[in-house]
């Protein structure tokens, strides 16, 4: 089997922040998604990777390398322009060369990997296999709706009188008949080929498309919340470790709070579940709970809750808690005391900035 990772697309609900940065390269818990997907479909058991690509492609070629670092082999797949999941499929043609694979979405991140599915996949005749999960805002992606004995009836995308709950999670299993499916349909209202139509096509010709409902969480970190909620839920999970030559000086760190290498934490409190980053300097401040701070980032007299601050930031003298924040790159916040008092901003398009 082989896996097939997408990673193109511009990230728009994340604007400032994929500007400058692909939005599978956004860490949550100081870890990219896109390397949690590739760990996730390696401990799967799967060697062979082909990445899709859009505009981010040097970047992320950048950072993923040959996939070494993992113990996978990466190739890279072009795809010139976004023109929907199921087109994704068929330029990976060759790469797949007829081989059954698992599809991940980038951007998805879901608990517990995805190990179980790979081996119930490979241990029946299915044609494919999907996973839906309950949600409460179905419209907002590709939704199922089961028969009386489990089966599926129908798969729609982005409906918006959605017939049930369950909505299509970005891994998907499929062996070569997907091919056929994907030269078959058309191009959808937004001009792109679903995955959810090629998906519906091979259930009209009579393939056997296996439904996996998901008990655990899932997110498609989409927009800036879901990639708070993603940290939080990574971080509730992840084993607390506080690297040897971390330094903690005058300060409470609970057990929850994982401290990486390099790291220097001065008269401050930290509580858990929180990621400290390596080369971070915290002094005379409050980290909480949910908040993951990259590596060299600099925090003093502040408080911060359930937040993510990328590399390289500085976070000086708030006289305001920051709380469900996304902080990006060599970003620098200042509280200034001078009179008279004004605002000195320097945003890139699109940022917000809410005052209190
Ligand atoms: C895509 C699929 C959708 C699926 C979602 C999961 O949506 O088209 O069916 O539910 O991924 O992340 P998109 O991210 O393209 O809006």
């Amino acid at each position: 089997m082989k896996g097939l990772i997408l990673s193109g697309g511009k990230g728009t609900r994340l604007y400032p922040l994929t500007y400058t940065r692909a939005k599978q390269l956004i860490p949550v818990a100081n870890k990219p998604i896109l390397v949690r997907v590739i760990e996730s479909i390696r401990d799967a058991g799967i060697n062979e990777i082909g990445v899709v690509v859009g505009q981010t492609a040097p970047e992320i070629m950048e950072a993923l390398g040959s996939g070494s670092k993992w113990g996978v082999q990466i190739e890279y797949i072009p795809q010139e322009s976004p023109d929907g999941l199921a087109h994704a499929v068929k330029i990976s043609e060759d790469f797949l060369q007829g081989d059954s694979f698992v599809m991940f979405l980038g951007d998805n991140v879901i608990q517990g990997g995805i190990s179980s599915l790979i081996r119930d996949f490979a241990n029946h005749d299915w044609n494919s296999q999907i996973v839906l999960k309950h949600v409460s805002n179905p419209s907002a992606f590709g939704v199922a709706q089961l028969r009386a004995d489990g089966t599926i009836e129908r798969l729609i995308e982005k409906p918006k009188e959605p017939p049930s709950n369950l909505a299509l999670v970005g891994i998907y299993m499929f062996d070569h008949h997907i091919f056929e499916a994907v030269h078959a349909i058309k191009p959808s209202w937004r001009n792109e080929l679903e995955i959810t139509d090629a998906i519906q096509w091979l259930i009209d010709h009579g393939y056997t498309v296996s439904p996996h409902v998901h008990d655990g969480w899932w997110i498609d970190t989409g927009k800036p919340n879901d990639m708070l909620e993603a940290n939080c839920h990574v971080l509730d999970e992840i084993e607390p470790r506080i690297a040897p030559d971390a330094v903690i000086e005058g300060s409470e760190v609970d057990r929850r709070v994982t401290v990486e290498a390099g790291a220097k934490i001065v008269n401050s409190i930290v509580h858990g579940p929180t990621i400290i980053g390596e080369n971070t300097v915290i002094e005379n401040s409050y980290i909480g709970p949910y908040t993951s701070l990259y590596h060299d980032v600099t925090v003093q007299n502040c408080e911060i809750e359930r937040s993510i601050v990328l590399e390289h930031s500085g976070i000086c003298d708030l006289d305001a808690r920051l709380h469900g924040s996304l902080i990006g790159r060599n970003v620098s916040i200042q509280h200034k005391v001078e009179r008279p008092r004004t605002l000195t901003m320097n945003l890139g398009d699109y940022s917000n900035v809410w005052m209190i």
